[in-house]
């Protein structure tokens, strides 16, 4: 069955953890709508995990629609959230609503924003009266790198959290069906959890939030230009992937790959007719 928000406020009514994680392709999507993740973000990460870019600023929302229409057709039964890029929705309220149309339109249920300001609960207010659904996304916003100065544990002082609290309170009473909490103390994480009414999902946030996400090619160990001290490898497809096209390459220089099991062969009868063509010339 079709996940939708209310899924994810049932499971933290009924404290059951909530489990999300990345995808960016048909075939990703697919696994993990099988293994009945709960929800799956086509995260702006695909800038650096699948294109190579050195951050998340230089995917457009034409591109992501690509990634969200690939995913739509591999995920059944999962919610799929899709990721804001980077201004998409910062300069106006017409033009965000306008681009977050692209992602509903293109397959994602939801979208993802990053930060909390007047501007921001305006825009998060506009898009559920037009029925489209918000996840908040607080902490270590990555589209705010440069602001921040660099990947730092966000939420480390009493103060800290307090804003990052009433930031999630903001958001709460916009109207955002959860809110992502992004490297910070479990402690910070855990407190602005219990007080809040909509589910939290931590990366880098400790145990004690609603649900959990990470990047899947972080912990499939197929993304390996940097580890974040929260991923845990749950298999290493980098060395799985490199063993075998290495193995590949070998039977192909070998002359062993395409073997009889993996070719096609002619009738005996065509075979003659070609037999008889090669004497011929
Ligand atoms: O872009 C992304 O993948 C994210 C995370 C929360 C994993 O924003």
């Amino acid at each position: 069955m079709k996940k939708t928000v209310n899924t994810f406020q049932k499971l933290k009514d009924n404290q059951e953890k909530i489990v999300m994680l990345t995808a960016y392709d048909y075939s990703t999507a697919q696994v993990l709508d099988e293994a009945e993740i709960d929800g799956i973000l086509v995260g702006d990460s695909l800038a650096m995990v699948a294109l190579g870019y050195e951050n998340t600023y230089d995917i457009t929302v034409d591109e992501m629609a690509i990634f969200i229409k690939a995913v739509a057709r591999g995920a059944k039964n999962s919610f799929i959230i899709a990721d804001m890029p980077y201004m998409s929705y910062n300069v106006s309220i017409e033009q965000g609503l306008e681009n977050a149309s692209k992602m509903i339109k293109a397959g994602a249920n939801a979208i993802k924003i990053e930060g909390c300001n007047e501007y921001l609960i305006k825009f998060i207010q506009r898009c559920i009266e037009c029925g489209i659904p918000v996840l908040g996304h607080l902490g270590l916003t990555p589209q705010l790198l440069n602001t921040i100065g660099g990947y730092k544990v966000q939420g480390k002082t009493a103060k800290n959290i307090d804003m990052i609290y009433q930031n999630a309170k903001k958001l709460e009473e916009a109207g955002a069906f959860a809110i992502v909490l992004e490297l910070m103390p479990s402690e910070s994480a855990e407190y602005i959890t219990a007080n809040l009414t909509i589910p939290t999902i931590g990366i880098g946030a400790g145990a004690g939030c609603d649900g959990q996400i990470v990047v899947t090619d972080d912990i499939m160990g197929k993304f390996t230009d940097f580890a974040p001290k929260f991923v845990k490898k749950y298999t290493n497809l980098h060395d799985i992937v490199l063993e075998s096209v290495k193995k590949y390459s070998q039977e192909v220089k070998d002359g062993e790959f395409p073997s009889q099991k993996e070719s096609f062969e002619l009738t005996e009868e065509e075979k003659c007719k070609l037999e008889k063509k090669q004497n011929i010339l």
